[in-house]
């Protein structure tokens, strides 16, 4: 997999590039339009996606292009005509459900020979994955990687036509596409992709190897993007990217994250501003001083430790210690006393003792974040942890990983019940999907708040009094 790594940063698709695909669009959707009359029936679009906010956002686009060539897009797997299974390479277990699911829709090809299944996303970035599908799943049609999304539309078309099997897999081949449809799922929440790929090899991560070198998206274009969105009454929008603090640093933009960060603030209007996901080595005091004096940006940051040993951080390739961390978060509480913090922990890395799981236990204990996405280390084919000597045994892992959880849940409902008794403004989300009578909303901190009784409308602000919180959720009433 080195050979990527000698690869220099892409050009962006060029207009011609992108005028190609809607001529190609054009096309499906002229004998997508023929189908429809022969048959009185319009043919249906299915999309699953598994994996990160970033594959969420891909997915966006793809249903996007699927709108554009004519399908209608549906949530119901039993009857599409066109499938698209976006996947996630991050740990095994995302693997395997996704080669589950793909060979579960084996038998709508064999209902229908004229079904299109289609397998993108991180997983078949791997050569062995994208092997693995060519020969054991003969019956997906379209393959391609995270990189060569806008190419859909002539995959398709070329797959329709010539009848033969397409494959793109390179991770980045082809940069940069700008201008690609987006169907987006929520009417008020929305994801923009500010940058794409990853340059950091943390050991254990296929990320940069599945989704190639960091290129960011100009500034202008960002700026547009969220401009629409906010006019379109979008009221929460969060930025991503696998590493937002080095926006720009790479395509020598001569502007970097907390400019992007104040332009956008500039831009009028009722909205929440959040990203993700930062890095602890790239993460500027200058980014923290923006978020504190803005108006939109919420008082929230992820940022991922991964581990409380300096020892492992270190065999990580992180690029930071538990003193450089450690000087983030305070002074991002010195700056934003009211901040909510997450953060990620992997469990069980090569070489882990008890030592280093104990600091990384002692660095919860003392940063107190609100919320933790903990992991067990999943070797990944191609990364250099995989081939490190003294991999964990499972059930070492699996202790750890419990106790980790038992200190968490004790942090973070303290952190919840800290809430008990102030009143806070959520973004309405609705009646919850448990209970009709049981309405959600989300905090500035993102957090969720379960309430009782019908709410203002989905996508508007509501104000609610905080009564009740467990270590997942907080729960109140509604003061208007
Ligand atoms: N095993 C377990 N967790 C991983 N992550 C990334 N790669 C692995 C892996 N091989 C976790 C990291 C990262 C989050 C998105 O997923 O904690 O921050
Ligand atoms: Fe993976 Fe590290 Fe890049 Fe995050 S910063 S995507 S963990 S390589």
């Amino acid at each position: 997999m080195d050979e990527y790594k000698a690869k220099a940063p892409q050009a962006k698709a060029s207009p011609a590039d992108m005028e190609q695909q809607r001529q190609a669009q054009r096309r499906v959707a002229w004998l997508n339009r023929e189908f429809e009359r022969l048959s009185g029936r319009r043919k249906k679009a299915y999309i699953l996606t598994f994996g990160c906010q970033q594959n969420e956002a891909d997915s966006e686009r793809i249903a996007g292009m699927c709108e554009q060539m004519g399908y209608e897009m549906t949530n119901d797997p039993q009857s599409p005509d066109l499938v698209v299974v976006n996947t996630c390479a991050i740990r095994e277990h995302a693997e395997k459900k996704a080669l589950s699911q793909i060979g579960g829709f084996k038998h709508l090809k064999e209902n229908d020979p004229g079904v299109m299944i289609a397998v993108c996303g991180c997983m078949v970035a791997q050569e062995h994955r994208a092997e693995q599908i060519k020969h054991s799943y003969p019956y997906v049609d379209l393959v391609f990687s995270t990189g060569s999304i806008h190419l859909f539309p002539s995959l398709l078309l070329e797959k329709i036509e010539h009848g033969k099997r397409q494959f793109r897999t390179e991770p980045d081949a082809y940069g940069l596409a700008e201008g690609m449809p987006v169907r987006r799922e929520s009417t008020y929440k929305a994801w923009v992709s500010i940058m794409y790929g990853c340059n950091n090899f943390c050991t254990y991560c296929i990320v940069p190897y599945v989704r190639g070198r960091e290129r960011s998206r100009k500034m202008e274009e960002v700026v547009r993007e969220v401009e629409e969105l906010v006019r379109d009454g979008y009221r929460d929008i969060t930025l991503l990217g696998q590493n937002v603090n080095s926006y720009g640093q790479r395509d020598g933009f001569g502007y970097d994250f907390a400019d992007l960060v104040e332009q956008i603030d500039r831009i009028g209007g009722d909205f929440r501003l959040r990203f993700m996901t930062s890095h602890p080595k790239d993460a500027s005091d200058k980014l923290i001083d923006v978020m504190a004096r803005s108006s939109h940006v919420c008082h929230q940051f992820h940022l991922p430790l991964q581990s409380g040993s300096d020892r492992i951080l270190r065999a990580m390739n992180r690029h930071y210690d538990w003193a450089r961390y450690e000087h983030v978060v305070n002074y991002l509480r010195q700056k934003m006393p009211d901040v909510t913090l997450s953060t990620d922990i992997i469990v069980g890395f090569p070489g882990e003792t008890e030592e280093d799981f104990e600091q990384t236990l002692r660095a919860l204990e003392q940063v107190r974040y609100d919320l933790v996405f903990s992991f067990i280390y999943s070797p990944r084919r191609g990364t250099p942890a995989a081939k490190m000597e003294e991999q964990i045994p499972p059930d070492v892992q699996g202790a750890r990983f419990r106790r980790l959880l038992e200190v968490q849940n004790a942090i973070s409902l303290a952190a919840n019940e800290a809430q008990v008794g102030q009143t806070l403004r959520v973004l309405c989300e609705g009646p919850s999907h448990s209970d009709p009578d049981v309405y959600s909303g989300r905090t500035e901190g993102n957090k969720l708040v379960l309430i009782s009784g019908r709410g203002p409308e989905e996508g508007t602000f509501g104000t609610v009094r905080i009564t009740r919180a467990d270590p997942y959720s907080l729960f109140g009433e509604w003061e208007g």
